[in-house]
């Protein structure tokens, strides 16, 4: 059988109905998985399941807010009791609040942390409940956390969104150690995008060009391009693809690994 094959295997994808997260789901679909959508947007969710449906791939969607606690209890129970299992669980929601450290407040912090840094947290947690030996699955499975570069460098207007990437980046590998040491048969991996043709790629442009840091959006693309030695965005589908890969038996052997993705930025 292909490695990148998804056949009879089922995935949630939190964030699922635009974006980055849409792509994943697109790709998961495309090589055969059930796939759950979860989102805070629902007709947006709504409508990508229904439009995969339409093209006879499997997805269905949950509404689920992944900074609650009980919201994920009772999404993964549902996901497991409606498709039989749970194989792979793309920790993909989050948010950017771009803006100067010295202007950013405590409320700005804490609201960042609680669905970018907790939302994963209880992810990896219920997940790992529901797919260790004994859990109500129980056949292990794949956990793929979407970090950014913001997680591993500095850039100016996102103090608080890039550390709490940089804490999924250590969670991860924290995470992957333990399961493995567990012999839980779950591997986890992090994803590290740089810019991305978003709503939230267009956040960090509007946060670059704002009068506080370069002034115009002339200034705030001229930085990107000089940033970014492919002189580019990445497409959501371009990051999707990797995740495949990592939600695939092809990884078998990946686990607390962190895969940067972003036309050569870090790599200057
Ligand atoms: N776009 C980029 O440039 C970029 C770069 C690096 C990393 N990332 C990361 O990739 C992931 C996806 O980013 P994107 O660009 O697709 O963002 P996006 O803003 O385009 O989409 C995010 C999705 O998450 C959902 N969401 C937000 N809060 C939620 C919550 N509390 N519970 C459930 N769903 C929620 C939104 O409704 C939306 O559908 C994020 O974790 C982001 O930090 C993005």
């Amino acid at each position: 059988m292909n490695s990148y094959s998804m056949d009879n295997k089922v995935a949630l994808v939190t964030g699922g109905a635009t974006g980055i997260g849409a792509a994943v789901v697109d790709s998961l679909t495309q090589a055969g998985a059930m796939v759950v959508i979860s989102d805070i947007n629902v007709a947006a969710g709504k409508a990508k399941a229904e439009d995969l449906k339409a093209k006879n791939l499997r997805a269905e969607f949950i509404e689920h807010d992944v900074s609650s606690e009980a919201q994920w209890q009772s999404t993964i129970d549902k996901v497991v009791a409606n498709n039989g299992g749970l194989d792979v669980l793309v920790n993909n929601a989050g948010i950017l609040i771009g803006g100067l450290l010295a202007d950013l407040s405590i409320e700005d912090f804490r609201r960042i942390y609680s669905i970018n840094v907790e939302g994963v947290f209880l992810g990896m947690k219920y997940a790992a409940l529901a797919m260790r030996p004994g859990g109500s699955c129980g056949r292990g499975g794949s956990i793929i956390n979407l970090s950014s570069v913001a997680g591993i460098v500095g850039t100016p207007g996102e103090s608080i969104y890039g550390s709490s990437k940089g804490a999924v980046r250590a969670m991860t590998k924290h995470a992957a150690v333990e399961f493995a040491t567990l012999g839980y048969g779950i591997r986890v991996n992090s994803v590290h995008p740089g810019p991305v043709a978003t709503p939230m790629g267009g956040q960090v442009l509007e946060t670059l060009a704002s009068d506080k840091l370069l002034g115009s959006e002339e200034a705030a693309m001229q930085l990107v391009q000089n940033l970014i030695p492919m002189k580019r965005f990445g497409e959501p589908h371009e990051i999707a693809q990797l995740v495949h890969f990592l939600a695939s038996d092809a990884s078998a052997y990946v686990t607390g690994s962190e895969y940067v993705v972003d036309g050569g930025f870090t790599a200057m």
